[in-house]
């Protein structure tokens, strides 16, 4: 893969999978964001939520019995400066899978990160509903979520045996989520841009004014 950074300069993304389907599309498209990626020069991990034992949200008041991959996926995202989320469409929504990893985080994990979408439908919506909903819970935790996002309707028609998109125009565009997410996790944590936050920090109210 190509890529003009490298060692602990690297960006780091991260994709979370909100199927646990052995044979997931969602998992496939996460992936596929992922490789866009890891094309625009980010390393990348997939955080399959089938390999964390985790636990329902209890509130998290007292987390001392809580199992230890709940703070290993925290530190995983924490890691991250870009973050993919990957949903089927469930009953209109996003999954209750991906909704508690999200709810055993917070703002540690993902307050300032960018945030790319992809969804996955069995039917024609193509989880448009879902999409917009994890849109919200990005702006929720103050994370930056891409304005384009990628949806696979009909999923079961659109991969082939190896799962791989049959429409090249697809699998650009679930791939371009991830180069985006890559490319603005860079430019949001370069030093021209911090200089910038700075600046804004100091900079008057009303500049113009007399
Ligand atoms: C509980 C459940 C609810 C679903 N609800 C919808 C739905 O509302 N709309 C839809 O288009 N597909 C729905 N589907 C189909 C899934 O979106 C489809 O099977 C998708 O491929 C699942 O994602 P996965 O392949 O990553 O597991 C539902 C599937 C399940 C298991």
């Amino acid at each position: 893969m190509a890529s003009k950074s490298s060692g602990k300069n690297r960006i780091q993304v991260v994709g979370i999978c909100g199927s646990l389907r052995p044979s997931s599309f969602t998992r496939l498209a996460v992936d596929l964001a992922l490789q866009g990626a890891q094309e625009a020069g980010a390393q990348t991990q997939l955080l399959d939520l089938r390999n964390y034992d985790l636990i329902f949200c209890d509130g998290k008041e007292d987390e001392r019995n809580y199992p230890k991959d709940v703070f290993k996926l925290r530190d995983e995202v924490r890691q991250a400066q870009g973050v993919i989320l990957g949903t089927p469409e469930y009953h209109g929504g996003y999954s209750g899978v991906l909704k508690n990893a999200l709810d055993l985080m917070g703002f540690k994990e993902l307050e300032g990160k960018m945030l790319g979408l992809v969804g996955v439908s069995g039917g024609a919506m193509g989880a448009a509903n879902p999409l917009s909903s994890l849109r919200a819970i990005g702006r929720a935790l103050h994370a930056w979520v891409i304005p384009e996002q990628a949806a696979i309707a009909h999923a079961w028609k659109k991969f082939d045996e190896k799962g791989k998109l049959i429409d090249e125009s697809l699998e650009v565009r679930v791939k371009n989520i991830g180069r985006q997410v890559a490319r603005f996790s860079f430019l949001h944590s370069s030093e021209k841009a911090r200089e910038f936050l700075e600046a804004w920090e100091v900079a008057p109210l009303n500049p113009g004014a007399d």
